[in-house]
């Protein structure tokens, strides 16, 4: 009897069908799943990768807020397409500190995760204000309230609190400096810097973000946040473990 003969009878018996899917799919599902619960970690470690700053985790909260998501992925796909346009591929561990990860799947706009570094704080002032001032058929909404509303960092300590609470492994050192980070961050004069720098190393730059010194505004935070987003791994120093799969 050929194997299609047996195949004919899972066909004709829904039951038999039913278990014979369940059968297979539990193998498929126990070679998938059973061996994260040996793994200690499926994140490869990188350098660089720290908790983020009291501002730019404000500008993160902002981000989520206001649904930046929705039309603006990070996560730049190992294709050759994207990583000629973006640069690197994601790491896993470039979001390990994400609470909930900001991966997105709609890109109405392009992915943001190494937009760091890419424009100046100025442009992103005034794209976030008026997104058609520097790129004329934009269709992104304005932003302008950020640059006028002051932020409210009041629970900014008990938010690192709590996301410690989940693993990202915050210091007591920085969560008991939270507020002054955060003042410090947003000021190119603080004399606090060097303490903020010390907590989260010294790639940290202390500036005026949004260009009003009166304030700190949530535009200050925002653009603390993209600035630094995909700017934390050195890419010079990282060398994939596994064996290069790219493109
Ligand atoms: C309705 C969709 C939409 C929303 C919501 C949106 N954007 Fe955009 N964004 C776009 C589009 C489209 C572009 C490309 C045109 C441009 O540069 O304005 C863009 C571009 C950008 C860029 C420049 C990226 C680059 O590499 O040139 C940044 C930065 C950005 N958006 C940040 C944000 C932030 C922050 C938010 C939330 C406060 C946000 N966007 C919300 C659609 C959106």
């Amino acid at each position: 009897m050929s194997v299609w003969k047996h195949h004919a009878k899972f066909e004709r018996h829904s039951l038999l069908l039913i278990v014979g899917i369940l059968v297979v799919v539990s193998i498929g599902g126990l070679v998938e799943i059973a061996p994260l619960f040996w793994l200690q970690s499926t994140i490869e470690k990188v350098n660089g990768m720290r908790p983020y700053t009291p501002l730019e985790l404000a500008g993160r909260d902002i981000y989520v807020r206001e649904g930046c998501y929705l039309c603006h992925s990070q996560m730049i796909r190992p294709l050759r397409d994207e990583v000629e346009r973006y640069g690197h591929y994601s790491l896993a561990a470039e979001s390990m500190y994400d609470h909930p990860f900001q991966w997105g799947s709609k890109r109405t706009g392009p992915d943001l995760a190494r937009v760091g570094g890419k424009y100046s704080d100025s442009w992103h002032r005034d794209h976030m204000t008026d997104p058609r001032s520097v790129v004329p058929e934009s269709v992104m909404p304005p932003y302008k309230f950020l640059a006028e509303k002051e932020l409210d960092y009041s629970d900014i300590a008990d938010k690192m609190q709590t996301l410690h609470t989940v693993g990202v492994p915050y210091t007591k050192d920085q969560i008991a400096s939270a507020k002054k980070d955060l003042e410090a961050q947003a000021d190119p004069f603080s004399t606090d810097a060097v303490g903020l720098r010390g907590r989260y190393g010294t790639k940290v730059v202390n500036r005026d973000f949004d260009g009003n010194p009166d304030k700190i505004t949530e535009m200050d935070a925002a653009i603390a946040y993209l600035q630094m987003l995909g700017t934390l791994v050195d890419f010079k120093s990282y060398k994939a473990q596994a064996p290069e799969n790219q493109r």
